[in-house]
């Protein structure tokens, strides 16, 4: 019987709590699976991290995710105002999570940007603009480019301050993760944007070459380009024509957030980050601060990071649909929580651990796979 090791990093702000709907969600699913069974590990990472331990990725933590099998961690950070005790290079974002993408070299970063008409009055977008719901899949570079780059800071010969900051990519990252998106192409609709900027940097040109040689490989594939600053506004104006989009890290992280902005919120954004030997899995969100604390805040991302897990980390296809489902009933039912509803939209307010206890409920009444 498989045994799944898994690191479950919670993080800081609303990250423990919705760290806990994702651990029911976890030992559900070991219950309805008798082939399978969970260890779930739990490490300090981030903010809180930094504080107990000196340091927002510990030793002890590294330990942890190295042994597993694959990490789901939860939002990390604090307010502007917070952040500024930590010394900058301990600050989390790039005290933790930059080296632990670094460690583990996860490539391609899959977010989907998907939500079903159910959940359409979230959406910023007017009906007509989103039709029968918006569904798509963002592939982000995740190791390389700008965030990865050589970094310099000085003052120049002219007595100015200045900084320069390096966008690299050589073939062989543009190939893996070109590699990632047509695979996913070919489960999905075959058709891949790729976003790039090759009428200004020549990293788009070599990125562009080198995605039209893997190509070869997927002939099944249309590929379509678009340049990055004209797929923001498609995003916005008709984001039914994309399916599959691929992109730099860079501006992979921009597009993303555009994202969550289309579906209405951030919190609808789970994500997986996938590396040659294991994958971590995260919401694509901070870790809203201001309302930390309170059981508000929608589990959503997190226990969507757990479907994403159970499919791309372990193969169960079906039991990954079935988490999905099952949270997307909850909100069908009328249900959702604070951070997660318009005023006037009739929404039945429940807390965050209510929220996960209807999930679980729904996938419970759900046939085992
Ligand atoms: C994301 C986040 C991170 C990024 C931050 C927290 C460093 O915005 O995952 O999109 O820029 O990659
Ligand atoms: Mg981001």
């Amino acid at each position: 019987m498989p045994n799944h090791k898994i690191a479950l990093l919670p993080g800081d702000g609303i990250g423990p709590e919705i760290a806990r709907e994702a651990v029911k969600i976890f030992k559900l699913v070991e219950e309805r699976n008798d082939d399978t069974s969970f260890t779930i590990t739990e490490a300090p990472f981030g903010a809180g991290a930094y504080f107990e331990c000196g340091h927002p990725f510990p030793e002890e933590t590294k330990a942890v995710c190295d042994a597993a099998d694959a990490i789901i961690k939860g939002p990390i950070g604090l307010s502007h105002e917070e952040s500024q005790k930590i010394p900058v290079d301990m600050q989390p974002e790039r005290g933790a999570l930059l080296p632990m993408r670094a460690r583990y070299q996860t490539f391609a970063n899959f977010r989907p940007v998907s939500l079903p008409k159910a959940l359409a009055h979230f959406s910023p977008l007017k009906p007509e603009v989103i039709g029968d719901g918006i569904d798509l899949v963002m592939v982000r570079e995740l190791v390389g480019g700008l965030y990865f780059g050589a970094k310099e800071v000085g003052v120049n010969d002219a007595g100015l301050r200045y900084v320069r900051e390096t966008l690299e990519y050589d073939e062989e990252q543009i190939r893996r993760v070109s590699h990632e998106a047509f695979k996913l192409a070919m489960r999905r609709k075959k058709v891949l944007h790729n976003i790039h900027k090759s009428n200004v940097l020549k990293s788009s040109v070599l990125w562009n070459e080198v995605l039209g040689e893997v190509a070869q490989d997927y002939p099944e594939v249309e590929v379509r380009h678009v340049l990055v600053d004209a797929a923001a506004t498609a995003l916005c104006l008709n984001p039914g024509q994309f399916d599959v989009m691929v992109m730099e890290n860079m501006f992979g992280d921009i597009l993303s957030d555009q994202g969550g902005g289309i579906l209405g919120s951030l919190g609808l954004m789970p994500s997986s980050c996938k590396g040659p030997e294991k994958s971590y899995y995260e919401p694509s969100h901070g870790s809203a601060p201001d309302i930390a604390g309170q059981n508000i805040a929608n589990p959503y991302s997190m226990i969507g990071s757990v479907a994403m897990m159970l499919e791309d980390s372990f193969g169960m296809t079906q039991e990954s649909k079935n988490v999905w489902s099952a949270m997307q009933s909850v909100f069908a039912d009328g249900f959702s929580t604070p951070d997660l509803s318009k005023p006037g939209a009739g929404v039945k307010m429940i807390k965050t651990d209510e929220f996960g206890d209807k999930v679980v409920a729904a996938l419970a009444a759900m046939p085992r796979p």
